[in-house]
């Protein structure tokens, strides 16, 4: 189980550093066992290397919102993976819908970006979601299934340590209203047909399936508790140590309570 927490573009550093503090402090004061559930957080660049520092003694690993997807050049106002690599990041967020929407970025963006990032040691976050239209046009599954084809076009996967996928309806992203549990399971089934039939049931059965979408501590456990739900990307309820930690102890709730 992975909870993972996207700031976006919220906090500046000083603020950004004390949530780092305090999310180290309720990890170490009073610590909820995480057993097998893994934390990571995703803060703005600028932040990367105070999060990293006052995360160094807990296990919470750090990752970036977006990179490049060439490894250097002449891109003024970028960041390349060898670049988040050399400061200790562990993954990446690609593809977010906000980064599909104000950047235009396509699939075939996400899937350079994809590759470059495995190249450099990061694990690639890879955001698939429809809109509400496309939802209610009764396309989400089509949607969402071209989008992982698109993104993982040549992408080769071993593991699951190798590739993270995300879910994140944007219709649930910002608005209070998250997918139901059997809802999101839906999708989450599909996705897992889609990687078990690209990487083979023994890798896809171990890739972490996020949901995201107004995950907060009172909706994670019914979402966390579906089968092919196996954590979240949490945007505004990471923003704040308490809930983003209630959410990480839901999730060991439920881990507990699957005795895995
Ligand atoms: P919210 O949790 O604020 O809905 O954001 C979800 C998201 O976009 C995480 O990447």
């Amino acid at each position: 189980m992975l909870v993972a927490g996207n700031w976006k573009m919220n906090t500046d550093v000083s603020e950004g550093r004390a949530l780092a503090d305090a999310i180290a402090e309720g990890l170490s004061s009073s610590p909820p066992d995480l057993g097998d559930v893994d934390v990571l957080v995703c803060p703005p660049y600028v932040h990367l290397p105070a999060v990293l520092d006052a995360l160094a003694e807990v296990p919470v690993t750090v990752g970036a919102q977006d990179m490049h997807a060439e490894g250097e050049g002449a891109y003024t106002g970028d960041v390349s993976a060898p670049m988040l690599a050399s400061i200790g990041c562990d993954a990446v967020i690609l593809g977010h819908s906000e980064r599909r929407e104000y950047y235009d970025e396509t699939d075939a963006d996400v899937n350079a970006k994809a590759k470059q990032a495995q190249a450099h040691g990061l694990v690639p976050i890879v955001c698939v979601g429809e809109t509400l239209e496309e939802r209610q046009a009764g396309e989400a599954d089509t949607v969402v299934q071209d989008q992982v084809d698109g993104a993982l076009s040549g992408v080769s996967v071993d593991s699951g340590d190798a590739l993270i996928v995300a879910y994140e309806p944007i219709w649930a992203i910002g608005t209070g209203e998250s997918a139901a549990p059997a809802q999101a399971q839906e999708m989450h089934a599909v996705i897992r047909d889609d990687l078990t039939e690209r990487y083979g049931a023994n890798v896809a059965d171990d890739i972490p399936l996020l949901y995201g979408g107004s995950m907060k501590p009172h909706n994670a456990y019914g979402l966390l508790s579906q089968p092919d739900i196996d954590g979240g990307l949490i945007g505004s309820a990471s923003l704040a140590a308490d809930s983003f930690l209630g959410i990480a102890e839901k999730a060991v709730e439920v881990q507990e309570e699957s005795g895995s």
